[in-house]
């Protein structure tokens, strides 16, 4: 990679508040973190049922210069001594980006450092080199969020072709709402898991979502309807539904899909090294079906630990060291862009 010259160690302040988790970490050099604050809002936001926007960026407020601080007093790392600011500042709730982007930029201006604007999945992605030392691009990364589900090819740092994406839901989208429907609450991702873990997988077959001509791409609201439906069919006939048949029944739907595509992409366009990205990155399920087909085709499979899968800062303070080598750092006019896209700066 053409970079900057290393004289010194590279420290980055980074701050995550683009949904319902106020975070801060302090990078060192890229690979190391220092110190991984989460201030989480979902025990608030659980009482809805789904992330409030308008609570999230109020709490957001309340917390970030708690969280900051603590961060900083954690990595033994005074403002001084940081080498630049990364801030999340798309995609996801605008009111919630909005609060992370003031504060990085104030901290940033007044501090006199650099400031990164970071791309959340990208972020996402980088949660790999934290525990993977040896992890370098290329690789193919399947992205699986609450708000997205890619499958691409990491070229390079900050680098993506995406070669499948989903029609619909979002794989995370999908589990938050059949646990709805089930009455497990939010997020339904850990619940669901947690349910399946006592279910039989093959209790109900449900179908895997294709898409017509387009081999990796997903779909899931196919898949969520038939879910709705077998709920609502088992209501009217008094039949009692077994939530964690249920559960582990549509999970393996689910995991299948991704399995599948994932590793015919590795085999087809060459690759050997697979990695999971994103907070249904720490489903269970999905880690022991992908370490599987992973080690039957000959790949070698990473996935970050459960902690840096759900969003949080030390995978922003990653990808934000990346970009500060590529010298792309942002101007006083960084703003919030909540529907940006994967690729685009
Ligand atoms: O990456 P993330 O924290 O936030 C977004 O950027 O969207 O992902 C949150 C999503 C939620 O939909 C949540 O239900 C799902 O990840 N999730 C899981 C698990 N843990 C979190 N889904 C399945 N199994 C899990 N263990
Ligand atoms: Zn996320």
């Amino acid at each position: 990679m053409e970079g900057k010259a290393l004289k010194d160690d590279v420290y980055i302040l980074a701050i995550e508040s683009s949904c319902d988790e106020t975070a801060a970490s302090v990078v060192k050099n890229g690979r190391t973190v220092l110190s991984n604050i989460i201030s989480s809002q979902i025990p608030l936001h659980t009482l809805y049922g789904g992330v409030v926007p308008e609570i999230a960026s109020r709490k957001h407020i309340e917390a970030i210069n708690q969280v900051i601080e603590k961060a900083l007093e954690e990595a033994n790392r005074k403002l001084e001594q940081i080498t630049a600011i990364a801030v999340t500042y798309g995609p996801g709730l605008v009111g919630a980006l909005l609060v992370g982007v003031a504060e990085a930029k104030a901290i940033a201006f007044a501090a006199k450092k650099p400031l990164i604007g970071v791309h959340h999945i990208e972020g996402h992605v980088s949660a790999n080199f934290i525990e993977h030392q040896d992890l370098e691009p290329p690789f193919v990364c399947l992205i699986v969020s609450g708000g997205h589900t890619h499958l691409v090819i990491v070229k390079d740092y900050g680098t993506f072709e995406i070669i499948g994406r989903t029609r619909d839901d979002a794989a995370g989208e999908a589990f938050d709402k059949v646990a709805r429907a089930v009455g497990l609450g939010y997020p339904g991702g850990p619940k669901i898991d947690k349910a399946a873990m006592e279910g039989n997988p093959h209790a109900v077959e449900f179908p895997r979502g294709k898409v017509e001509g387009a081999p990796y791409d997903f779909s899931f609201s196919g898949l969520k309807s038939c879910v709705l439906n077998y709920i609502n069919h088992a209501k009217m006939t008094g039949e009692e539904i077994c939530v964690p048949d249920l559960a582990a029944s549509f999970q393996n739907s689910v995991v299948d899909s991704l399995v599948s595509r994932t590793v015919a992409a590795a085999k087809e366009f060459g690759y050997w090294k697979v990695a999971l990205a994103g907070g249904v990155a720490s489903n269970t399920a999905l880690r022991k079906g992908m370490e599987s087909a992973c080690k039957k085709e000959g790949l070698s499979l990473f996935y970050p630990s459960p902690i840096f899968c759900t969003d949080n800062a030390a995978m922003i303070g990653v990808a934000g060291y990346y970009e500060w080598l590529k010298g792309n750092t942002s101007g006083w006019d960084l703003n919030a862009v909540p529907n940006l896209k994967l690729g685009e700066r």
